[in-house]
């Protein structure tokens, strides 16, 4: 069965099919010089890459997807502090409450993602909002960078909460190679574009911008962050950390919304630079997938020596070959793994916040500012 998340972006129908003409009164960064008195920008000037349309003009929008997904990104706003920790805290604090096995995921698990919110948020603000130069591109962008900024919070509230060594956590993604092995893997394209001198507009810079989206948006957010959901949402399913498990549930409609996003602009340059997109890069993406399910199928291993409560690091790594199959169909890939099913189809109810509430029997207020409940 598919999660809900999994069946939004099936459709590339509302992707825009033109490809604009690049204009040179006004600069790409946003910080050049104020063009004075140059034409008035028209929707047909924008352009996700390379354009030189003004980027300061939000209005007239022409990828409606980006500016909806602002909007849901606010609908959804939370702050890990509402949700009580007492529950989690009685639980880690006595004896015979988790086993030595527990206690491991979920330390490795909080390690991960506590550096990963930061290594996310870096390469939004310092790579990717600099060379996506379109402006309702960028406003998602900014609401996404405010999300991982609350996301990293969350795990400052669970540590403190539950007394954890910062230090042991914080530093994890140096310190524990199979946590190290993948944060080497995905900082390697983010440093491609902090070179002060990188901007793009050739096809070689153009495809290391595309292979930066692909390793942070699809693999970091959309593969490797689906290991944790499943260890955490897991436990919670089975009343155990029930405080934990809401935040995350919490993060994972937000990381929804941020893999949606990052598929729907890999999917708008492929369309505007179609050169971009031929068949030995297509196959030094799908390669990029399977190497991503490798990392995470060590990392799995290493958080789950033994299993727990009906996970392994087997169900784990068939896990990773789903989801990385599905990432290749969203982004027009042939998939990368032989057809296998998703061993956690109650992935799916998990995804369903309201549902889960019910489950976790924990809070009965829904988080939403206005509006119905929506992923995406
Ligand atoms: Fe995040
Ligand atoms: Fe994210």
């Amino acid at each position: 069965m598919l999660d809900r998340s999994e069946t939004i972006n099936e459709s590339p129908c509302e992707l825009v099919l033109t490809s604009p003409p690049v204009r040179e009164d006004s600069d790409a960064s946003g910080l050049g010089k104020i063009a004075r008195g140059a034409t008035r920008v028209r929707v047909d000037d924008k352009a996700m890459i390379n354009c030189r349309a003004d980027v300061n003009q939000l209005l007239p929008l022409k990828y409606r997807w980006a500016w909806e997904k602002y909007l849901s990104g606010c609908n959804n706003h939370w702050m890990p502090t509402e949700i009580s920790m007492q529950a989690d805290i009685g639980l880690w604090k006595s004896s015979d409450g988790l086993t030595a096995g527990e206690r491991l995921v979920i330390k490795r698990n909080l390690g991960f993602f506590a550096a990963s919110e930061s290594l996310v948020a870096n390469n939004i603000v310092l790579a990717i909002y600099r060379h996506l130069t379109n402006p309702e591109c960028r406003q998602y962008l900014l609401r996404q960078a405010f999300e991982e900024a609350v996301h990293t919070h969350t795990f400052q509230y669970i540590v403190e909460s539950l007394g954890l060594d910062e230090g042991e956590l914080f530093n994890m993604y140096r310190e524990v190679p199979s946590i190290t092995e993948k944060a080497a893997w995905a900082i390697q394209y983010t440093q491609n574009l902090s070179d002060p001198s990188f901007t793009t507009g050739s096809v070689a810079a153009n495809r290391a911008f595309l292979r930066d989206l692909i390793a942070f948006y699809v693999v970091f957010e959309g593969i490797w962050f689906y290991t944790g959901f499943v260890q955490i949402l897991s436990m919670g399913r089975r009343n155990k950390m029930i405080g934990i498990a809401e935040q995350y549930q919490y993060i994972l409609r937000d990381e929804s919304i941020h893999l949606n996003f990052g598929i729907d602009v890999i999917n708008q340059i492929k369309i505007e630079n179609p050169r971009l997109w031929n068949d030995t890069f297509q196959q030094e993406v799908r390669g990029m997938l399977q190497k991503a399910a490798e990392l995470e199928a060590a990392y799995g291993h290493d958080t789950m020596p033994n299993g727990f409560l009906g996970l392994s690091a087997g169900l784990c790594e068939q896990y990773m070959h789903f989801i990385a199959n599905r990432r290749c169909l969203q982004l027009g890939l042939e998939q990368v793994f032989p057809s296998c099913d998703n061993p956690f189809p109650w992935m799916s109810e998990a995804m369903d916040l309201r549902k889960e509430k019910n489950f976790f029997e924990t809070r009965v207020t829904e988080y939403q500012n206005g509006g119905s409940l929506a992923w995406d």
